[in-house]
């Protein structure tokens, strides 16, 4: 009595399996190409430096529970990453870069780096925090290693709470640095969702 009333339900079910795939394959491809742009580095700044190029890009977040109607409580978890590329013809021992977070980040996970002073995730860095490379301690020069961009280039992975900053805004740090003796970096700048300074 059932059996002609299942094949529409079956073919119900599987148009609704399609759909969830389908959307699930956009957000996915949304995904890919926020993360994508993070490794285009402005070309033309970082073409000119000969010293030391710093970029910061946000790529993404979701509002975290609890959902509160406070906006500047509203907790979301965040996304981003940070480059270091030696452009000198000597390496750079023992790099150590500077990220002015400003919106009550908890920085979560690093994957390419660790907390200068050794502290463990989680961490509260709402007044900046120190990188140094881990396991990627130095950068070679592009001259010793015929330009092999993993030796002369460190790219950070973070995940991470931040609090306040309603969506369209960007939450960016205030400023980005390298911290070895003898460079100056100048006041990053800001193209989109990310930020670049050289030394
Ligand atoms: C909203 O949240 C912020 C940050 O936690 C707090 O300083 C402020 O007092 C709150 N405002 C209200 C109206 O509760
Ligand atoms: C950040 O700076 C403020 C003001 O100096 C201080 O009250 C706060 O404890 C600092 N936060 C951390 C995590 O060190």
């Amino acid at each position: 009595m059932s059996s002609p009333r299942r094949p529409p339900r079956a073919v119900l079910l599987l148009a609704v399996s399609f759909i969830t795939l389908a959307i699930s394959a956009a957000v996915r491809a949304q995904e890919d190409y926020d993360y994508n742009e993070e490794v285009n580095p402005p070309p033309a700044a970082q073409d000119r430096c000969i010293g030391v190029f710093l970029t910061y890009t946000f790529i993404s977040r979701t509002k975290e529970y609890p959902h509160v109607k406070n906006a500047s409580a509203q907790s979301y978890a965040f996304k981003s990453t940070a480059t270091v590329l030696n452009t000198m013809t000597t390496d750079l021992q023992a790099w150590k870069m500077f990220i002015g977070f400003q919106h009550h980040e908890i920085l979560v996970s690093a994957s390419g780096a660790v907390i200068t002073d050794g502290t463990d995730f989680p961490v509260h860095v709402e007044n900046g925090t120190s990188l140094s490379g881990f396991p990627q301690t130095d950068l070679m020069n592009a001259i010793d290693t015929a330009g092999d961009l993993s030796q002369i280039r460190v790219e950070m992975h973070f995940t991470g709470t931040q609090f306040g900053v309603k969506p369209p805004g960007t939450p960016m740090p205030r400023t980005i640095k390298l911290l070895n003796d003898g460079y100056k970096c100048p006041a990053p700048t800001k193209k989109g969702k990310t930020c670049f300074t050289a030394e």
